[in-house]
């Protein structure tokens, strides 16, 4: 079914209601919706199954990313974050980016690389020869440990010897893990070929593990956003374009600013990583190591003016899986894989991206003009208002006040809640006349 993204109105209706029309626009039953996602979509039982030493869940909103265009074709995007605004931060960001033809994405192929670490090398020039003398060996002894992804198409691609001085030498083994995260898969070749790769290079065995430095596995995204889609209450397109590019320059110059915007982006990318049920510390070791590979930590996005236009440029390393990991067993995050729809794990790859480079964009344009906190409290308003206490169509009303009073605290919540009900209780025991 070819989907659309754009669902108009969708943030205005009831929880109920959006399950409702969301199931009908992904083709899903509502029942199966529902209830992938009581209980957070992990039962205390299955937790338990998980990791060690459990006493509970912890659930998290989830939430649906709209307006996502990637190559022509349309994406919901699962998301799940605490963060207010992030959600509709993304989805507003995404339809701009729409109006210039959405993104495009493109990425390499999901090659993940296993470290083999040896010390005391006595002859590391040789030891490194040797192994490039060996690789077909090499790569025939990886792929006898891991059939199944051999089967599915995927195995080890490559060798790559790395002399890192004093004795030490690293030996890189490039897995191909299609539709896998790929680190169990990894680990275990590195582990079946270390014996091999110690007679080979002589020295004592180190470690043997992934890396999560997976720059062999990157994605790319840009986009192109017409000025005019840009503009804001009170800003021309154009002065926000111009805007959005100083933010770039400036986290282009300054580590202390790059990573607050690498922050930003990563509050949409991760919040897709997380809803399909992935390995987020994996892909922040990744975004971060890649971040700084030039020595200095860098913007991940990069935003530049052309003719009329604001362009978004992209690189990430990130490690996704549409197959394994925690949706064998979480069935939000198994719901989070159907939602977003990916025709593989590389495909998922490129939305997370784009929508952590909507969320970047989104931040940028904020700052640019009316700074971040007018948006993020009025929705930060909302958690205020049910954090004191207030239900239902109370939460808006309440939220709506301490806003519009430009006090978004605890106290004053609980103040107008308190007013509210004692308007409600005098009203409904003393009706007017004539009732
Ligand atoms: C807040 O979660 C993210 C921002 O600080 C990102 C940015 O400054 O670009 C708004």
């Amino acid at each position: 079914m070819r989907r659309n993204s754009r669902w108009p109105g969708f943030y205005k209706l009831s929880v109920e209601d959006r399950r409702r029309v969301a199931a009908e626009a992904l083709g899903i039953d509502v029942d199966d919706l529902i209830s992938a996602l009581g209980d957070g979509g992990l039962k205390c039982d299955k937790a338990d199954k998980i990791i060690e030493n459990v006493v509970g869940t912890f659930s998290l909103p989830f939430a649906l990313a709209l307006n996502v265009q990637i190559n022509g074709q349309d994406f919901i995007a699962p998301m799940v974050v605490e963060e207010p605004s992030v959600v509709a931060a993304a989805s507003n960001a995404a339809r701009m980016v729409r109006e210039g033809g959405g993104f495009t994405a493109e990425a390499d192929e999901p090659i993940m690389i296993a470290q083999v670490q040896l010390d005391e090398v006595v002859d590391s020039v040789r030891a490194c020869t040797r192994i490039r003398q060996h690789v077909g060996e090499l790569i025939e002894l990886g792929n006898e440990a891991v059939p199944g992804l051999v089967r599915r198409g995927g195995g080890v691609r490559g060798v790559e010897p790395r002399d890192l001085g004093e004795g030490m030498v690293v030996v890189h083994f490039h897995v191909d893990c299609r539709d896998a995260m790929g680190a169990n898969l990894v680990n275990t070749v590195a582990e079946a070929v270390s014996d091999r790769v110690e007679e080979l290079c002589g020295g004592r065995m180190g470690l043997r593990i992934l890396s999560n430095l997976c720059d062999r596995r990157k994605v790319r995204v840009t986009c192109r956003v017409p000025s005019h889609a840009l503009a804001a209450d009170g800003f021309d397109g154009a002065d926000v374009r111009d805007g959005v590019v100083r933010a770039s320059r400036f986290a282009e110059r300054d580590p202390y600013r790059a990573a607050t915007h690498n922050k930003g982006l990563m509050n949409g990318l991760d919040a897709v990583v997380l809803a399909t049920g992935n390995d987020w510390r994996a892909v922040e070791a990744g975004a971060h190591a890649y971040a700084a590979r030039t020595g200095q930590y860098s913007p991940l996005c990069t935003w530049r003016a052309d003719h009329d236009d604001l362009v978004g440029t992209l690189e990430i390393p990130l490690s996704l899986g549409t197959v394994g990991g925690p949706a064998r067993v979480h069935d939000a995050a198994r719901l989070g894989l159907r939602v977003v729809d990916a025709s593989s794990a590389v495909e998922l790859a490129m939305v997370a991206a784009s929508v952590g480079m909507a969320s970047n964009l989104a931040a940028l344009r904020a700052l640019a003009t009316d700074g971040i906190q007018r948006g993020h409290m009025a929705l930060h308003a909302r958690s205020v208002a049910s954090a004191a206490g207030a239900l239902g169509a109370d939460v808006e009303r309440v939220a709506h006040r301490i806003h519009a009073a430009g006090n978004v605290t605890l106290e004053a919540a609980k103040r107008v809640l308190a007013e509210l009900s004692r308007s409600t209780t005098s009203s409904t025991s003393a009706p007017p006349p004539g009732q």
